[in-house]
């Protein structure tokens, strides 16, 4: 099939719009009636149709083949031509959206090295690309991010207190993204301080704290104020005492055990996500806010040291074990933190957890721990992308349903929401212990 996409397009690029304008009567209205925000991008969309052809041979996205295959050399049509793929150009509220048809072997990773040559060559801040169906690789070229657009919390877009739905924001199109929550016994959130973790945390305890089928334990390394008014809907809770977070996770340890004995006779399956959670057998989501704070051994040799390192190790022990086997009896550990390297969240416990979500990254080793290496082949998507402070509240992650990692702007929950959903239901803590009284738990 012939590339060469035929535009046209007037010569646009060096005249000034209003003589463009006169050029062509049905486009020269069509802009002018377009809202002045549009305009940019109906100029970017002529341009890249205008200057197609060019564009793609210099960016690397022409094949090239003999016109007669069998001709010996110097026959008259024994020479090559060069094809590039066939594109059509559609404008949106954002950019503008290119479906170029793959020829030879130029497919969506051509593209994908391509994007940032692009950019530059259409002089708009970003391009990406996808694979939108066999044969024909998606590109848009936006003009504005629309994941620098800052949204807030709501409890419809958050999935009404549905614990099997994790939403945690929109993507680039405005379309809600999904997360795995069903079947998770554990969640990694890193990102730089200051990029919305803990935010995020929040708006998975509002759009939750609703619903009588879920208990929340709540424990922050920070130590500070965050959480003060959140724990009156927790079954437990503590700031960055050792002592006290080693405790609580025994308990919830303990909880695990009786569960896996109950489970049989309470539920009558062998895993609780067979059934969802329910008010009598919830699902309880232990949050773990900067939880590199409890997992670090000092190695110092003072009686101090070593009670603490002592603490470490079991509170290590026990995030373990209920990463590992808290699955099939409902319990979810989420753990926030900077860096998700080995020297601050174990690998045990990392690499059993089954999503795993990261705002910016200064490194590439740092995204690659938090997300796993396959993040190196997505470089649109890679935290590295996000340290700008117009993507404060944009993560990274393998969404539900979608090939490798989605961007996703994550709300921003307002102190004074999170704050009201948990006072207006503080009445639903139970203790999940005190639940399984009358099933057979003890050893
Ligand atoms: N989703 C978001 N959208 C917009 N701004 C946000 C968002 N999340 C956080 N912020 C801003 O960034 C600040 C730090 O967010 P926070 O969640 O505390 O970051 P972290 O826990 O990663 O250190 C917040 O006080 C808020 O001003
Ligand atoms: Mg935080």
């Amino acid at each position: 099939m012939t590339a060469d996409f035929t535009s046209t397009a007037l010569t646009l690029a060096a005249v000034p719009v209003c003589s463009v304008i006169t050029l062509s009567t049905t486009r020269g209205m069509r802009y002018l009636l377009a809202a002045s925000d549009q305009r940019p991008v109906i100029r970017a969309a002529w341009r890249i149709r205008r200057t197609w052809r060019r564009t793609a041979m210099r960016v690397g996205l022409a094949h090239t083949e003999p016109i007669k295959p069998h001709a010996p050399v110097g026959t008259p049509g024994s020479g090559r031509r060069t094809l590039v793929p066939a594109i059509r150009v559609h404008r949106e509220t954002w950019g503008v959206r290119i479906d170029a048809y793959t020829v030879g072997r130029l497919g969506v990773e051509e593209f994908e090295a391509a994007a940032d040559h692009l950019a530059n060559a259409w002089r708009v801040p970003l391009v990406r690309v996808e694979q939108h169906r066999p044969g024909v690789v998606r590109i848009r070229a936006l003009l504005r991010d629309p994941l620098t657009q800052p949204t807030t919390f709501t409890e419809q877009a958050a999935g009404e207190g549905d614990p099997l739905l994790w939403v945690p924001g929109i993507d680039a199109d405005g379309q809600p993204v999904t997360l795995r929550s069903s079947g998770v016994s554990g969640v990694v959130v890193a990102g730089l301080a200051g990029y919305g973790k803990t935010s995020l945390l929040n708006a998975r305890f509002c759009a939750l704290a609703p619903s009588p089928a879920v208990q929340f334990v709540l424990i922050d390394g920070k130590g500070g104020p965050d959480y003060d008014e959140l724990f009156a809907r927790a079954w437990l809770h503590a700031k960055d005492d050792l002592e006290q977070v080693s405790d609580i996770l025994a308990t919830i340890h303990r909880l695990m055990t009786q569960r896996q004995k109950a489970i049989r006779s309470a539920l009558g399956v062998k895993n609780m996500w067979h059934l969802g959670p329910s008010a009598t057998w919830p699902l309880v989501v232990v949050v773990v806010d900067e939880a590199h704070t409890f997992f670090n051994e000092s190695k110092g040799g003072d009686a101090q040291s070593k009670r603490r390192d002592a603490l470490a190790r079991e509170i290590v022990r026990l995030v373990e074990e209920l990463v590992r086997k808290g699955r099939n009896v409902g319990i979810q550990v989420v753990l926030a933190t900077q860096k998700a390297t080995g020297d601050a969240i174990p690998t045990k416990i990392r690499d059993n957890c089954q999503v795993a979500i990261s705002f910016a990254q200064r490194t590439s080793e740092a995204a690659t721990a938090a997300l796993g290496s396959d993040i190196s082949e997505h470089p649109h998507a890679h935290p590295r992308r996000l340290q700008d402070a117009a993507y404060i509240g944009v993560a990274s992650m393998v969404a539900e349903g979608r090939p490798g990692f989605t961007l996703v702007r994550t709300p921003y929950v307002a102190d004074q929401d999170a704050e009201r959903i948990a006072a207006a239901t503080a009445h639903l803590v139970t203790d999940p212990l005190a639940l399984l009284a009358g099933h057979p738990t003890a050893a």
